[in-house]
């Protein structure tokens, strides 16, 4: 990381003593700014909210401000030391051992909820509101925060009242977090009411190991859709309308060689960025380590017979692989699909800040036979 220049130090320093701490790991003044302008916001809040509970003053918020700024500039993330990062309409409570909600996930969970408007309006009828003899049923795999199934409810409820949506994760600090962001959300108004009952989370490994991590995907997907109404239904005909999954996806080189950021290397969960390494499904079937949740998730779409699949991937080179492992994966009697990387399109990109040719992109599947 290149230093910082000692007059951008004196400059920072002239203007708030703070600056300097901030600039370590925002490297624009601009940035450093920003982020200063936002602790000091919380710092304020916090000590109004304890003033309030102990009938003091307003003292301390400049020590507690000062105590941000030095985390900060020990590289510990902002949402974490703030407590939360805005995802749609709502606000993601963060905390440390569950990932951070990041801006591209966001946008590709806006369009896969697109995408599913769009498929419910192309089986529509007479111009009426997208009808639908079951629930829309959505599995979010590997769910972390559960920012997405939060996000795809707020944005699916205004159309589809019947809605079932389940997020799985092996953390059981990501599930405890998620099920705090669905409370916190209904008591900010956030999220509709429906969503304490159609929102669940649930305990699985989407790799399978049998390593006591409770059930498998399968087990959760049987036990929660069948007990809400689909029983009588064989078990490779679940007809999930969307999967959907931001999975670890980054590999063990890239994850120590820099390509990471040393702030998301020390204080972000491996667990949620890097697929065990050990992995032999990932040998067996032929992948790269890094891409075995892929397999696995793929796998699961095509038994389920999804509707729609959303797959984010670290970038182009691993959406193109992803697309290959689903062609090789596909046979006359699986379906016909439609696969696209998105954004791809120069549109797609510049409006949803993407770079042209660097960073996340998502790989989307849609089912183009009636199931
Ligand atoms: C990249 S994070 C995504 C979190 C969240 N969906 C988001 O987009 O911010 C991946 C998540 O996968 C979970 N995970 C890791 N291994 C898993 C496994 N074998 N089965 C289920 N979840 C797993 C991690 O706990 C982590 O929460």
């Amino acid at each position: 990381m290149p230093r910082i220049s000692t007059s951008l130090l004196i400059k920072a320093y002239r203007e708030n003593s703070l600056l300097p701490l901030l600039l370590r790991e925002c490297r624009s003044l601009t940035s450093a700014r920003n982020e200063l302008r936002w602790l000091r916001e919380r710092a304020l809040h916090d000590s109004q909210s304890a003033s309030r509970l102990t009938k003091g003053s307003l003292f301390g918020w400049r020590t507690r401000l000062r105590s941000m700024c030095q985390r900060r500039s020990k590289g510990v993330p902002l949402q974490y030391i703030l407590g939360d990062q805005p995802f749609g309409d709502l606000e993601i409570i963060c905390r440390r051992g569950v990932l951070i909600p990041r801006s591209d996930t966001e946008s590709f969970t806006v369009q896969a909820a697109k995408t599913v408007r769009q498929m419910a309006l192309e089986h529509m009828h007479d111009n009426q509101a997208p009808q639908m003899e079951k629930p829309l049923r959505v599995l979010d795999l590997c769910t972390g925060t559960g920012c997405i199934a939060l996000l795809l409810h707020t944005l699916l409820a205004p159309q589809f009242k019947d809605l079932m949506i389940l997020g799985v994760d092996i953390s059981d600090n990501a599930l405890n977090l998620a099920r705090t962001n669905l409370e916190y959300n209904l008591r900010q108004g956030l999220l509709s009411n429906d969503a304490l009952t159609q929102v669940h989370f649930q305990r699985a490994d989407v790799l399978n190991r049998g390593l006591g991590a409770g059930l498998t995907v399968k087990e959760a997907l049987e036990q929660h859709f069948n007990g809400l109404g689909g029983k009588s239904e064989p078990h490779s005909a679940l007809g999930l309308d969307l999967l959907i999954s931001n999975p670890p996806y980054i590999s063990t080189v890239d994850f120590r060689n820099g390509t990471t950021s040393r702030s998301v290397r020390r204080f972000e969960p491996e667990l949620a960025l890097v697929p065990p390494a050990t992995s032999k499904s990932a040998i067996l079937e032929g992948c790269n380590p890094e891409d075995i949740f892929y397999h696995h998730i793929l796998t699961l779409s095509l038994q389920s017979v999804a509707k729609t699949t959303v797959l984010e991937c670290g970038d182009i080179m691993q959406a193109r692989r992803v697309v290959a492992m689903h062609k090789k994966m596909i046979s006359h009697k699986s379906g016909y699909f439609d696969t696209q990387i998105w954004p791809s399109s120069e549109r797609d990109l510049a409006e949803n800040g993407f770079h042209h040719s660097d960073g996340a992109r998502c790989v989307i599947i849609t089912r183009r036979d009636n199931v």
